[in-house]
């Protein structure tokens, strides 16, 4: 059977300030959905959260871009901007940048990543949410797991996996798109995959098959809104096992972690942290950025889950390194490169202080 699992999510406001999410708001998106099940237009749903960010997860036969689908995220956001507005949570609505819903949630401020496909006998799914970040941040942990040998030894040795992976890369700026072909293509994509600000991977697939094995949300909150609005805080579906990588090869690039651009006022890099569900609470300095896996099982579209992936002490080295790369790149305070760039920092004052300052600049 054609199954469509949709990931909407969306800021919708943060409990305290941008750190996490309140308990009523989560009950009235849980409210939301399980009647959008019992009304027969989900097959399944599951509601959580990652930091301050408000996950639907939904299971249907609509297809991807469904107005119908799109639409029941929408009214769930709102519905559950007018609790965070009640409990005047900080930033609430956030995300909503437009007034009204007009058939698709893409750019209107929600994160979207959708992905229809048959449902295999056993359907493994991971499903990544961060916060505190960029959609880039998946660039480095997609490429390890469907083009890295020394990540995922499938690629090597299991001979579904052998004749390797595509990759749409988009230029999120220039809005266009390319595909490239790994193993063959890795030098020319890498030119781009690691420049994450501009180019993000949007979806990976099996090359022989042509099977969809990876989606995610390239939505640039602030190249929608022409202003600073919060960071993009990605989501990522990743098929696994059988001719995918295995649900080990496609947690273990989040083994070291990542350094993204995010955290505080969305204009600093720093580690991205793999943590369980509870602690996605990004307190330090308004992180550092987290990431959670979602891991379940499909049976004829049920959401057999969630397995809190990275809730396992074996990533209590992760944790562990990105607190020592969170503490040296913290000491740098406002230089780079622990400040991101003047061009991509989420906040500037920079404006201002240079019209101030216009009369005192001399030739040199
Ligand atoms: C980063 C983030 C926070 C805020 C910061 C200031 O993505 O959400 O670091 O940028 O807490 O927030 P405001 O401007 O809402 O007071
Ligand atoms: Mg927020
Ligand atoms: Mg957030």
């Amino acid at each position: 059977m054609n199954l469509t699992l949709s990931v909407i999510k969306a800021d919708i406001g943060g409990y305290v300030g941008h750190s996490s999410s309140h308990p009523d708001v989560l009950d009235k998106a849980e409210k939301c959905i399980a009647a959008a099940k019992k009304s027969g237009l989900l097959i399944d749903y599951h509601v959580t959260r990652c930091g301050d960010d408000l996950q639907l997860i939904m299971t249907h036969q609509h297809g991807e871009n469904d107005e119908k689908i799109h639409n029941l995220a929408w009214d769930t956001f709102v519905a559950c901007t007018n609790i965070a507005k009640k409990l005047k949570l900080h930033g609430a609505g956030q995300d909503m940048l437009a007034d009204a819903f007009s058939g698709n949630v893409k750019g209107m401020g929600p994160g979207v990543a959708e992905m229809e496909f048959k449902e295999r006998d056993a359907e493994t799914i991971i499903i990544f949410m961060a916060d505190k970040t960029a959609s880039g941040a998946w660039n480095l942990p997609l490429y390890k797991i469907f083009a890295d040998p020394f990540n995922t030894i499938g690629l090597v040795i299991a001979g579904n996996m052998h004749g390797g992976f595509s990759f749409e890369v988009h230029d999120v700026k220039e809005s266009k798109k390319i595909v490239f072909n790994a193993p063959e293509e890795i030098y020319d994509m890498l030119v781009f995959l690691g420049a994450p600000s501009r180019y993000a991977v949007k979806a990976v697939y099996h090359r022989e098959s042509g099977e969809i094995a990876a989606v995610s949300s390239t939505q640039r909150l602030s190249l929608m809104a022409g202003r600073y609005v919060g960071k993009d805080d990605p989501v990522c579906i990743v098929r696994s096992q059988g001719q995918f990588p295995a649900v080990g090869e496609v947690l273990e690039p989040f083994a070291h972690p990542n350094i993204v651009e995010g955290w505080m006022r969305g204009s600093h890099h720093g580690p991205l942290m793999p943590v369980a569900v509870r602690e996605s609470n990004p307190t330090r300095f308004d992180g550092p950025p987290r990431v959670i896996a979602a891991g379940f099982q499909l049976s004829g579209g049920k959401l057999v889950g969630p397995l809190d992936m990275f809730d396992d002490p074996a990533f209590n080295n992760a944790r562990q390194q990105a607190n020592d790369i969170a503490d040296i790149l913290r000491s740098l305070g406002p230089f780079e490169p622990h400040r991101l760039p003047l061009e991509e920092m989420e906040y500037t004052t920079m404006p201002q202080v240079m019209k101030k300052l216009q009369g005192r600049f001399e030739n040199i």
